[in-house]
Formats: C-alpha cells, structure tokens, sequence
C-alpha cells in the first residue's frame, strides 16, 4: 500500500536548497542494500551527492556484519555517495552521526562511533564503505532511521525504539529525510573548514563521554572511562592503568 510518506525524488527535493547532497535522488522500492547500489554509483565522479533511498531492504547491512531489519515503508533508508570528499574516513564518520542526530531529534545522543540513540534505545545507525577508485577514495555512506515501527523482532525490541514510537505520533519521512540531507551538507562544510567543531557538537552529543566502559579491541577487553575522540585515532580511554589509549572504530565494539 502505498504510504503518505512514500519516497519520490521530487518530493524530496521540493524546496531543499542543497548544492551538493541530494542534487540527484534515486528511489527504490524494496532492494538488496541501497549501499550496494550506491556503490555502483561510485564508478562516476560526477555522482557526489547522489543519494539512493529505498522503502526496503532485503539484505540490509549494519556494522561488524550485522544485518539491518526494516519492514516495507518504515524507515528512512539512504545511502549517499561521496566521490570529491578529501575529509578522512574517521571524521565524516563523526560528521553524519553529528549529521543524523540532528535531524533527528534536539535529545537525540550518539553512541560511538555513530548508533543514534534517543531516550536510551537506538533509533539509527550508519554504515560507512569506503573503496579507491582511479579518482581517489570514493566513499558510500548509508544510513537507516527508523521511523514507523510499533515493534521489534524480539531479539532488539528492548533496545531498538523508533521516531513514532517517542514521539506518539506519526512521523512524514519526507519532512525527515530532507532535514538530514540539509543537516549532512551543512556538517560536510563544517568538518572542511572547521573540524574541530564537528568534534565538539560529536562529544556534547556523545552518550559515553566521562562513562565508565569497556570494549573489546582484537578480541580483548579493556575497560577505563571515555576522555574524548580523536578524529584519526578513535576513541579514547583513560585505562584503569592510569595511561590513554585510542581504539579505532573499525576494529572496536563496546562490551557495555
Ligand atoms: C548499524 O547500526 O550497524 C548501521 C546500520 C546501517 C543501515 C543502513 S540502511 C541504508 C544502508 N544500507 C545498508 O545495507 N545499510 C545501511
């Protein structure tokens, strides 16, 4: 059945005063992984700011081979290609989760290096896949909002929570989806020229910022309390030891 809310390039780009993110706009209905077909996108330079959504994902794919559940119409599914990007992996990786939060919600909190959380349930994530290409790095960045969901598979229904379920409404995806390619190109500016802004409105937002924690890292854990992220190094953590030390984010995972 076809949504009020249903995704069309049109409507997405109806009054959006971007110059680079969502300048193009490709909509599926239901697809393997919109970061599968974003990354064939990548093959062209003139593809930047494309953006790929989809009403569905058969395959969707989260961090550390997790999959990404969503059921037909429920979510904001997007994907966006970066093939002129010459910020590091590690901050743009900062930059959408800044970028997300905001779109989101004013109480949304980011869980490192980027899970989107609100009132202590996880209501977004983002995944990054970057690949070289004869113009450089080409970058496909995909994120999943969860939107319509009354429940959960049972496996997430205790932490997985999403924006009709907080705000005890019904939520216009395409009201949502437009501030968050508003948000990243205004944050993609930021990162270029003011970096450590983006790092700053990163730590207010971050949930485990002066937390005790632990993570494991090469298959040991390590527990200490967060201090701060750096954009290069990753996470770091003040060990119970006493010294700091970076975690990376591709290689770390938050035990609890
Ligand atoms: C995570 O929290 O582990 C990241 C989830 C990322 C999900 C999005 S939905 C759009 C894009 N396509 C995918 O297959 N995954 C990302």
């Amino acid at each position: 059945m076809t949504k009020p809310d249903s995704f069309e390039p049109d409507k997405i780009q109806a009054g959006l005063k971007n110059l680079r993110i969502g300048k193009k706009v490709i909509v599926f209905g239901s697809v393997s992984s919109t970061n599968d077909i974003a990354a064939e996108y990548t093959k062209s330079e003139s593809n930047d700011g494309l953006v790929v959504l989809a009403e569905q994902q058969q395959a969707g794919r989260g961090r550390g081979n997790n999959k990404w559940l969503s059921s037909y119409g429920d979510s904001i599914i997007c994907s966006v290609v970066l093939t002129k990007e010459s910020i590091s992996k590690e901050l743009l990786s900062l930059t959408f989760a800044v970028a997300g939060a905001e779109a989101i919600s004013a109480q949304a909190k980011i869980k490192w290096p980027n899970d989107i959380f609100l009132n202590g349930r996880k209501i977004a994530g983002i995944l990054l896949e970057s690949k070289q290409t004869g113009f450089g790095t080409a970058h496909v960045i995909g994120i999943g909002i969860n939107c319509h969901q009354k429940t959960f598979p049972p496996e997430i229904n205790e932490i997985a929570t999403s924006i009709d379920i907080e705000t005890k409404d019904i939520c216009d995806r395409i009201i949502i989806t437009k501030r968050l390619l508003s948000s990243i190109e205004h944050w993609l500016d930021v990162a270029r020229k003011e970096p450590q802004q983006v790092i700053k409105t990163w730590e207010n937002l971050s949930l485990l910022l002066g937390q005790r924690i632990t993570v494991v890292y090469n298959k040991k854990r390590f527990s200490g309390t967060c201090s701060g992220i750096d954009p290069q190094k990753g996470l770091i953590l003040q060990l119970d030891s006493g010294r700091p030390q970076f975690f990376p984010a591709e290689q770390t995972s938050i035990a609890y």
